[in-house]
């Protein structure tokens, strides 16, 4: 699932078999007159620029009016660049169809849940299903391909832009169609879909599959069939992938020697795409990502960098964009403090990243982004900005080594799932105030804060191998899961799980006999009933933490289960809230309520402890350092604004800089 059944990374135009890593941004000519496209290569070689990422949104440059071509402009954009040995990841350019286009076929926009039309006017605006656009998309598509599949700047195909950025869930009748064949597919009959959707409950029996529809927006106050929800999110990414792979079957019949690649959005909240059952469409994984503001922003960034390099199975990916300083989409937009420029873009390549790209080369100085960063902003290249960008591009080459070598498993493991993503937050449950990534994104604070490495892996990826997998709110629990997870603690592996883990199916049928019905033998408990908190409530537990948000009502069943901690007050007093079985050489344990990093420390200081899973820092360097390893190299990042001494594993005298990362040889053993 998430590894690779091929892996070929960037065709570089010069000295193919020189180690580097890729330096570059999105860059969008067509936004300036010609004299600047001059100046930009200049400024491009003076920052150590290798590659750029081309005709992202140029459809309606390249294609004026329909079967009217203009290559003229990108001809000489591609030879300028060439002629400056800057590679080309060329995008295929359907990102954004052009007016001429939606004006004719108004029917490939994409429609809401309320039957409302998303007009054009922005980006993104087609139907994954729409077979009139995929038609026109391709012909786009092999136009590209005819003219510069054998340019010597072309490095990569990019398909698209973030599949689903905007576009992932339409409602229309073309994704009603879709959806009727996807699901004949997964469930053969009608009958079997019924079975799945669990129909007959609240009279919604099919008799034809005609009468299926995508969860358009129902009786007010009412609840959309939970198991046609789960089934739609599941489509949608499938759909997405259906175009993707249209594009990619085309380009790799016309340009089989060429690499093909498309940007994931993996950040934050983001989760229509289900990247896992991506990855391995590709010739290799490239992702976005922009660090959210916030107490956790740094440690989001290290999170989703490490997940993406799990997902990319190990090997090098690509992080085609991340800012050099401010957005323009937040609310308000500040700009990065001095070193945060570096230390993100080094985090990724921490985390396996072989490429390190910005959106976008020159800050626009209209549209909707102008007042998004860029390599060279407003300002110029007399620019603080572009002064760091020159300084990483230097960095980066004196990294070169770097390039190629594989991420190094760490010990422990978080699952992450998106099956339990997408269900876990559907509408009437338990709580409707469940974050399903904030719950793994605590724990990966907490693994930080301790100094241990954790790996982030898809659920569905090889996680045997690790001696320690914490698996938070894995909500879905397809019979198979439960299995492997049953396996892994019998052959000795330690597996800690929270609550609202292993309840239902892959249907969302709940596992019945008393929650956690999957996992409840293997925990050695037994719960009759949920007892999540309102917002202003707490629980209190004797081992001086606090929950919010769940608890449950847990009964021992197990003689062989420790209670870790009890709840101390209210009408929970005295009932076990975190428990562990060790039934042999492996054991399972259970955490009943939300901790947050504060109360998962030392929670999991124990059970790593406990596992023989033990820091490969310096106790001193806990907390303020993240380590992460790639190959013979250990890289150090500074995790606090202060000046750390890293002495003790980089040799006398070393420090590291407020938000500095510094790479070091691994320490032999
Ligand atoms: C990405 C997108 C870019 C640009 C950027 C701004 O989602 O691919 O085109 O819009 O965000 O942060």
């Amino acid at each position: 699932m998430s590894h690779h059944p091929r892996h070929r990374w960037l065709r570089w135009p010069s000295e193919p078999d020189r180690p580097r890593l890729a330096f570059g941004a999105d860059y969008n000519p067509e936004q300036w007159p010609r004299e600047v496209w001059r100046d930009d290569v200049r400024a491009m070689r003076t920052a150590g620029v290798n590659i750029v990422s081309l005709a992202i949104f140029s459809w309606a440059r390249i294609q004026p009016r329909a079967g009217v071509w203009d290559f003229d402009w990108l001809d000489e954009v591609m030879e300028l660049l060439h002629g400056h040995d800057i590679a080309v990841d060329l995008a295929t350019a359907t990102a954004s169809p052009p007016p001429w286009l939606t004006a004719a076929h108004p029917e490939i926009l994409p429609v809401d849940r309320d039957g409302h039309t998303r007009w054009p006017g922005a980006r993104q605006h087609w139907r994954p299903t729409s077979p009139v656009f995929r038609e026109h998309a391709l012909a786009l598509v092999r136009a590209l391909a005819e003219r510069y599949g054998a340019h010597p700047a072309m490095a990569a195909w990019h398909i698209n832009n973030e599949l689903g950025c905007h576009n992932a869930y339409d409602y229309s009748d073309d994704a009603a169609r879709a959806f009727r064949l996807w699901l004949r597919q997964r469930y053969g009959t009608v009958d079997g879909l019924n079975d799945a959707w669990a129909t007959t409950f609240w009279s919604q029996r099919f008799s034809d599959w005609e009468q299926v529809l995508p969860p358009r927006l129902a009786a007010p106050g009412s609840f959309p069939n939970p198991t046609q929800q789960l089934d739609f999110k599941r489509f949608s990414s499938d759909a997405l992938r259906e175009h993707l792979r249209a594009e990619r079957d085309l380009l790799r019949a016309l340009t089989p020697d060429l690499p093909v690649t498309t940007n994931f959005l993996l950040m934050g909240d983001g989760n229509t795409v289900n990247y896992p059952e991506w990855a391995a469409e590709l010739d290799f994984v490239a992702n976005d990502h922009y660090r959210l503001p916030g107490p956790q922003g740094r440690d989001e960034l290290s999170f989703s960098a490490n997940l993406i390099g799990n997902i990319a199975g190990g090997l090098p990916w690509y992080l085609m964009e991340h800012s050099t300083s401010a957005v323009n989409w937040q609310p308000v937009n500040k700009a990065k403090l001095p070193g945060e420029l570096a230390r993100d873009s080094l985090t990724h390549v921490a985390h396996g990243a072989d490429a390190v790209c910005f959106f976008q080369w020159r800050q626009s100085a209209g549209g909707a982004e102008k007042y998004h960063s860029a390599m060279i902003p407003h300002a110029g290249e007399d620019s603080a900005v572009f002064r760091s960008v020159t300084e990483l591009g230097a960095t980066l080459r004196d990294l070169a080594a770097v390039a190629g070598t594989p991420r190094e498993p760490a010990r422990a493991a978080i699952l992450f799932d998106w099956d339990s993503w997408w269900a876990a937050e559907q509408d009437s449950h338990p709580s409707d105030r469940l974050r399903y990534r904030q719950e793994a994104l605590d724990w990966y604070t907490a693994f930080l804060e301790l100094g241990l490495r954790a790996d982030v892996v898809p659920a569905g990826g090889a996680w045997e191998r690790y001696e320690l997998v914490v698996a938070p709110v894995l909500y879905v629990m397809p019979a198979a899961l439960s299995q492997r997870l049953h396996a892994y603690v019998g052959a000795g592996g330690h597996l800690v799980t929270t609550y609202f883990s292993g309840i239902v199916d892959e249907h969302e049928h709940v596992w019945l006999g008393g929650y956690p019905g999957a996992l409840r033998d293997l925990l050695g408990i037994r719960i009759e009933e949920f007892a999540p908190l309102h917002d202003d409530e707490t629980a209190e537990l004797d081992d001086g933490s606090t929950g919010t948000l769940w608890t449950d009502r847990i009964d021992v069943v197990d003689p062989a289960v420790e209670v870790l901690a009890r709840y101390k007050t209210g009408e929970m007093a005295g009932r076990a809230a975190i428990t562990r079985r060790a039934p042999g050489p492996g054991s399972a344990s259970y955490v009943s309520t939300r901790l947050g990093p504060a109360g998962l420390i030392p929670l999991l200081a124990g059970l790593a402890a406990r596992a023989g899973v033990t820091s490969e820092l310096p106790a001193a360097l806990r907390g303020q350092v993240e380590l992460a390893v790639r190959g013979p190299h250990r890289f150090l990042i500074n995790r606090t604004d202060r000046e750390v001494d890293v002495s003790a594993v980089a040799g006398p005298g070393s420090a590291l800089a407020p938000r500095a990362v510094l790479v070091v040889p691994q320490a032999r053993s």
